[in-house]
């Protein structure tokens, strides 16, 4: 069977941005920066991005347009005589995780656009959006029925195939959560006592940098964004011919996600300030913080309905990306078609995902890694332990494995200083960096 492609290099790219830009940026940035002291992390994210980051998603983009498979497949393709592929499985694995957690958030978003669409969110409930929040995600049926609607969307884009529906859907939805987010923050930054959040996100508190689980948590974050390690841009690029360029693609992704989780960044921390509100509340941070939003806003309700729906559509892309490793994995192994294997996934993705919802309520008590509830657990294993370990992988592959010829032709890069820096970050500098910050957080767990 021919292998499916994009239509064009503006398709793989937007695609691409798609899976990048999601939740990542808006929920899980603001409550992680939020536990993590705000400034001094946003900006080792920002050094993860530029060093680690970017460097590896083309790495990672190359080595899938190099061999044409999934994830598990590109390494048996390239390193045949190896056990490179269990890599391959990790990163599959971490898919499944994250995609488990990833559609009950969505969910929830789902659920605030139906509120709002029906008018229930409009009205400021009596004890507050916080609790009321909070006792939503703790029901047994109510989130885990919009974390499946979810699933059903997420499975029927990727049984269809990706080209048509998301391409279109992002072209439009994109801009639109973007101009969104921009307007949002200007509007934010004017809340009275909006400056304690922008001193939180802007003026670095150093001495947080003493706690290396900071640089962990930075380093999980921008791998986490970018979608990076796991076989998302990787089965994306697969989906390449050799002839079109990925540098210039690439730190295009890698800096449009870092500003949308900016941008984020100054929607949320002046609310989350101006209301009173707990940065380290965790999880639920931006679905407490977003309804006081526009609570205070004029038409703050059709604003409302507007970013839900533009947040909705950025979840599908990236889910859409995260459901497309194993099913390409399984198209091949195992032989399935896309609809069985699309089918098969959404539904195990569903059930776990599942637990996941329960862990918010009746089994808040379940905490598998530390005090880390079912949710918290699956994201710091998949985020913060298999990316990284992932995204190593692969640098050693290109680093070291590749001779640097082959390294700088697979990435359409050339024998220059920026060809020259690129090497010298992934076989070097990064996989050295992804050590150290993963074994002083091991050391001192
Ligand atoms: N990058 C996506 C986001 O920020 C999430 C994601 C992670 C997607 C890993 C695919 C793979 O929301
Ligand atoms: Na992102």
């Amino acid at each position: 069977m021919q292998r499916e492609h994009w239509a064009s290099r503006l398709g793989f790219m937007l695609a691409a941005m798609g899976s990048a830009v999601g939740l990542g940026n808006i929920w899980r940035f603001s409550y992680v920066a939020g536990e993590n002291g705000g400034g001094a992390f946003l900006v080792l994210y920002m050094v993860s991005v530029l060093i680690i980051g970017i460097p590896l998603l083309l790495v990672e983009v190359s080595i899938g347009r190099k061999a044409q498979r999934d994830i598990v497949g590109s390494y048996k393709k390239l390193v045949p005589d190896k056990p490179w592929f269990m890599v391959g499985y990790l990163g599959v694995l971490a898919t499944l995780l994250i995609l488990s957690f990833y559609s009950v958030v969505a969910g929830w978003s789902l659920y605030y656009l139906w509120g709002y669409i029906t008018g229930d969110m409009a009205q400021m409930p009596l004890d507050g959006y916080g609790a009321t929040f909070d006792t939503f995600i703790s029901r047994d049926y109510a989130p885990v029925f919009w974390h499946g609607l979810f699933m059903i969307f997420t499975m029927v884009i990727v049984l269809v195939g990706v080209k048509n529906g998301i391409e279109l859907a992002n072209k439009i939805l994109m801009p639109v959560l973007a101009l969104l987010m921009i307007g949002l923050a200007v509007y934010s930054v004017t809340l009275p006592g909006s400056g304690e959040g922008l001193a939180f996100l802007f003026q670095p508190d150093w001495s947080v940098l003493k706690d290396p689980a900071v640089y962990f948590s930075a380093m999980g974050q921008a791998f986490f964004s970018l979608s990076l390690g796991i076989g998302t841009m990787m089965t994306y690029g697969s989906y390449l011919s050799k002839s079109q360029k990925l540098p210039g693609a690439v730190v295009g992704i890698g800096v449009m996600d870092t500003l949308f989780a900016v941008i984020s960044g100054i929607v949320i921390f002046p609310a989350v300030f101006a209301f009173g509100i707990d940065p380290s509340s965790g999880p639920t941070l931006v679905f407490i913080t977003l309804p006081e939003i526009f609570y205070q806003m004029s038409f703050g309700n059709v604003i409302a309905v507007i970013f839900f729906m533009a947040l909705s559509f950025a979840a599908i892309s990236s889910s859409i990306s995260l459901l497309e490793v194993p099913v390409a994995y399984l198209m091949r192994a195992a032989k399935m078609s896309r609809k069985a294997a699309s089918l098969l996934v959404s539904i195990g993705v569903f059930i776990s995902g599942v637990t996941v919802s329960l862990g918010m309520g009746r089994w808040s008590g379940v905490t598998p890694i530390g005090n880390r509830n079912i949710l918290d657990s699956m994201d710091y294993i998949a985020s913060n332990v298999l990316m990284p370990i992932c995204g190593l992988s692969m640098a050693l592959l290109v680093g070291w494995y590749f001779n640097r010829k082959e390294a700088l032709h697979a990435s359409d890069l050339n024998n220059n200083q920026i060809g020259g820096t690129w090497y010298l970050l992934i076989k070097f500098i990064a996989p050295i960096l992804i050590l150290i910050i993963f074994l002083n957080e091991i050391v001192n767990v």
